[in-house]
């Protein structure tokens, strides 16, 4: 059979798709991200992506969103645990629809229900090659992390390429993620060049979409130290009660030097302040701190000296839970009917599947191994 040639064009900023038969079409823009369901959501995936996929599902830019609980991808490196895994699946959800992702315009989905997508794993296994994978910079830190070196677990070593199966099963143009996924993105960005070449334009190339400011890229832990991860108990979780939301700001490392008020303080490192980065605006100032007018001006008299860490970690609090009390309430009320969003995540997944159905039909007509019709 003559296969069908399609080339891509850009027109004004519209996405536009040449087939050979059927001419000039619109190219969807399509969103899919997604998380590991390994633990509640903290405030460093609020702000590195939640907040952003809600603004992104609430500007009716995008035709479809598909957001995944990577359920599949948690087991490679938690085999052992399933509980674990499953236990976080409606906490994830829960957390994605008290930020304000809505099922009505969002697809929530859960990753292993899509069986299409280990299949289009297996195929794409065909285009990569083992120190490709093993050049991957942030697998090379988990391997670190989990303590994997010397016996790592296949399906954990190639869970890029599992990844990439999950972006272009959708078609996926866009992907709000944390820079941490930016190796898999050029991964998943290879496979699908590789497979286009190869056999046929079936593949869309998705683009990453960071977070636009820096603290909101890698908000540190309230240890100051590192990324806000469960094991090192530096997280400040979305659902946490407000009295331990104020306990874990009251702790959050600062300056050292900073000892008395009128010492001078440091910005750089003081995680106060980079939370404040991340969450501060400026009618923040009007309701909780009318003293200063900007976020610049705090930071000056702090680095001046006369500014002490209680009255800055109180604003932060304060802001904290302005941004968080409506997230909590919508997640009270979810939280009393568990089956209405396990039944929001099965219709969703169901969904899902449809789209990833017709994605490896394509793919397997691409690679002459449709026999049957
Ligand atoms: N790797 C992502 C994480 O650890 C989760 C994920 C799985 C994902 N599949 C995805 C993110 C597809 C974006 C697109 O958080």
């Amino acid at each position: 059979m003559q296969s069908e040639k399609k080339t891509r064009y850009n027109y004004q900023g519209i996405n536009l798709h040449c087939t050979g038969r059927k001419g000039l079409t619109y190219m969807k823009k399509i969103i899919l991200t997604g998380d590991r369901p390994t633990g509640r959501l903290h405030v460093g995936h609020y702000v590195g992506s939640l907040r952003r996929r809600v603004e992104l599902q609430n500007s009716g830019e995008y035709d479809d969103i598909y957001i995944m609980i990577a359920d599949a991808q948690a087991l490679t490196d938690n085999f052992d645990n399933p509980d674990k895994v499953r236990n976080n699946i409606s906490e994830v959800a829960l957390d994605y629809m008290s930020c304000g992702l809505d099922p009505e315009k969002s697809t929530l989905l859960v990753q292993s229900y899509i069986s299409e997508l280990t299949e289009l794993t297996f195929y794409y296994m065909n285009l990569v090659t083992v120190s490709r994978l093993k050049r991957n910079p942030t697998v090379k830190t988990e391997i670190n992390m989990r303590g994997f070196h010397t016996s790592i677990p296949v399906g954990f070593f190639t869970y890029p390429i599992s990844q990439a199966a999950d972006i272009t099963a959708f078609k996926a143009t866009t992907v709000p993620v944390g820079d941490d996924q930016l190796p898999m993105l050029e991964q998943a960005r290879e496979i699908v060049r590789s497979f286009n070449s190869t056999y046929d334009e079936v593949l869309v190339e998705p683009k990453a979409l960071l977070p636009d400011n820096e603290a909101c890229m890698r908000l540190p832990g309230t240890d100051g130290k590192a990324k806000m991860s469960k094991s090192l108990g530096n997280c400040i979780y979305l659902s946490d009660p407000p009295d331990e939301i104020r306990k874990k700001v009251m702790s959050m490392y600062t300056d050292p030097d900073h000892i008395r008020v009128e010492d001078p303080g440091k910005l750089e490192g003081n995680c106060v302040f980079t939370y404040l980065d991340a969450f501060c605006r400026e009618d923040h100032f009007e309701h909780h701190l009318p003293e200063y007018s900007c976020l610049d001006e705090l930071k000056s008299h702090y680095t001046k000296g006369g500014l002490g860490d209680v009255k800055v970690k109180k604003f932060l609090y304060a802001v904290l839970m302005e941004e968080l009390e409506p997230i909590q309430a919508r997640r009270h009320e979810l939280e009393k009917d568990i089956p209405a969003v396990m039944e929001i995540l099965h219709k969703g997944s169901q969904k899902a599947r449809e789209t990833a159905a017709q994605t490896l039909s394509e793919v397997k007509h691409a690679m002459k191994i449709d026999y049957f019709g």
